[in-house]
């Protein structure tokens, strides 16, 4: 449009100069275009600036909603360091509600040092929020959750989630490289170090084939990567921080069968000596867990070692049945 009006205007002032029409001289007229002309650009760039500002007022809004989100767990500024676990966590008569809706009710459970407890139980009894007390994701609306006898709200958050590695369902990726998401939250990792956990995970010989290895991209949450890609990520980087208590949901659901069980060798390995609460559909995973918890409607509804449990001939008795694990 500038251009055209800018010959429109050389057109028709030319001719009135050229005709002797309008008291202007020929020399004005060229200055007068030259001006006009360099004004075209700048006026462009006003005109796209507006478009900018909305642009960027949209953003500043989707921003601000995360920056303003409430928190909903509170960090506890003056609360206690917890540096070692030496005990048991235990839940005490909790229950929790999203909202009005109540998912967890009368759990008790302690889980001592170094034992494995695992939870089972159809798709949505709870089990997930259930673990996901313990790291303080969500705090329990009712009860208490202490570990080494101190209400988990007194302890600095920091602390205490420093004492734990969770592979959760989903695997939390981030859009940078595979070596920073491994080593998240761990900063002085060396390449050596995220190399070998990566390894143990079964990760490595995946790695090593992207084009970049350990410095290959892996997208907005990890969508260039496989589902059993992401999962062994997520279990190196609980190698890799190697803490005294493991939270495994469902970590080894998305793998095949042959890189399960390596896998799954791999959790075995790092779950001895260690505290470990541990979800999975499947249960050959879990038989040797020191007690099994089955969860039916945000309840436990039975309690055990594996053998005590068949014996009892009840909803895990019948669970295993249907995947005939013997
Ligand atoms: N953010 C949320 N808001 C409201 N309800 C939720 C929320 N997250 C989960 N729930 C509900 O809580 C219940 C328990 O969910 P949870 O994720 O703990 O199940 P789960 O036992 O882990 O199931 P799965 O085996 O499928 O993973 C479900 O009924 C679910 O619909
Ligand atoms: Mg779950």
């Amino acid at each position: 449009m500038g251009i055209m009006l800018f010959c429109a205007i050389l057109g028709y002032g030319g001719y009135l100069v050229l005709n002797q029409r309008i008291a202007l001289d020929g020399a004005s007229f060229l200055g007068y275009l030259g001006l006009f002309y360099m004004i075209i650009n700048p006026a462009k760039t006003l005109s796209t600036s507006f478009s900018n500002m909305q642009k960027g007022t949209a953003a500043i809004g989707r921003i601000e909603e995360v920056l303003k989100a409430p928190v909903v767990v509170d960090e506890n500024i003056n609360g206690k360091q917890i540096d070692a676990f030496a005990g048991k966590i235990e839940f005490k008569n909790v229950g929790f509600k999203y909202e009005d809706v109540e998912i967890l009710k009368n759990i008790n459970l302690t889980v001592e040092k170094g034992k494995t407890v695992a939870l089972v139980g159809s798709s949505g009894a709870g089990k997930s929020t259930l673990a996901d007390l313990v790291p303080r994701f969500h705090d329990v609306s009712s009860g208490e959750l202490l570990i080494d006898g101190i209400n988990i709200k007194d302890y600095s958050l920091h602390s205490l989630r420093n004492l734990l590695s969770i592979v959760t369902q989903e695997p939390i990726l981030f859009n940078d490289t595979i070596a920073n998401n491994i080593a998240l939250g761990m900063r002085d990792a060396k390449l050596s170090e995220i190399e070998d956990a990566a390894k143990i995970a079964n990760a490595h010989n995946f790695i090593i084939q992207k084009e970049d290895g350990y410095q290959s991209n892996i997208g907005d949450r990890g969508s260039k990567l496989s589902g059993g890609e992401r999962q062994r990520l997520t279990i190196a980087r609980a190698v890799l921080k190697n803490p005294p208590i493991l939270i495994l949901d469902e970590a080894t659901s998305s793998l095949d069968t042959e890189s399960e069980r390596l896998v799954q060798d791999a959790i075995n390995n790092l779950m001895s000596n260690r505290t470990s609460i541990v979800i999975a559909h499947r249960l050959s995973t879990i038989r040797h867990a020191d007690e099994i918890v089955v969860l039916q409607n945000g309840e436990i509804v039975e309690r055990g070692t594996h053998d005590s449990l068949i014996a009892q001939n009840g909803f895990y008795k019948k669970l295993v049945d249907m995947q005939e694990v013997r």
